[in-house]
């Protein structure tokens, strides 16, 4: 799929305000720092398009993207992120959760998770929510120019072995790297595929 639009429609606290359900839409989400919205800009091939920082904590709002005039890109706060207070984390928990639930075009989500990280508890608690809740995820490991092609492959290896303990299969994946570009034609290639639904 060829990008030949991204437009930042608006950013809201509630769903509810959310703008009017009636396109397909595809959410980003993972911890805190791990790469979502610099993910979101290197799809839509915009520097700035969505707002990134090295300070974790920088996407506090659901955020939408319109690309294309037909489908919506969102951008959502970070989960599970240790400095930030106790306060803030239940706040952006009950948002993102919230939306997640009722957001009734939303057609699939995509897990974002650092390479370089062994597998976390709170990736495999959030994914297990979201399934017990019906929502369709990939998993999309993020940062893989920091790593060597090899180690790439051995990550992804140690990620599929501990899926492998909960899950019956491993979700299907994307290894990206914002920095390089690498991933995006295939996850615009499973939009595209959703889309034509
Ligand atoms: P929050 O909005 O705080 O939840 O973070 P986020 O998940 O949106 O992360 P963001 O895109 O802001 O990126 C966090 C930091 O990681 C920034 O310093 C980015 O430049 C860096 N980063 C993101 N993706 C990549 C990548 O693919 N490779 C490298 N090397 N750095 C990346
Ligand atoms: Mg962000």
């Amino acid at each position: 799929m060829k990008i030949t639009q991204a437009n930042f429609v608006q950013s809201n606290s509630e769903y509810q305000k959310c703008p009017v359900p009636d396109k397909p839409e595809y959410a980003f989400i993972g911890r805190s720092n791990v790469g979502k919205s610099s993910l979101i800009n290197s799809i839509v091939q915009r520097k700035d398009l969505a707002k990134t920082s090295q300070t974790p904590g920088k996407t506090q709002l659901i955020n939408h993207f319109l690309i294309n005039q037909t489908w919506y890109l969102v951008d959502l706060p970070g989960y599970g992120y240790a400095k930030v207070s106790k306060t803030e984390r239940e706040k952006f928990g009950t948002m993102i959760h919230d939306y997640l639930t009722n957001r009734e075009n939303l057609l699939c989500t995509f897990v974002l998770v650092d390479i370089r990280h062994e597998p976390q508890k709170v990736d495999m608690e959030f994914m297990a929510s979201i399934a017990n809740s019906g929502i369709p995820f990939y998993i999309v490991f993020t940062k893989a120019d920091k790593l060597s092609k090899t180690q790439v492959e051995n990550h992804v290896e140690v990620y599929k072995t501990k899926m492998l303990e909960t899950w019956e299969e491993m979700p299907q994946y994307f290894v990206t790297s914002s920095v390089k570009g690498s991933g995006r034609e295939e996850i615009l290639a499973a939009i595209d595929e959703l889309n034509l639904g």
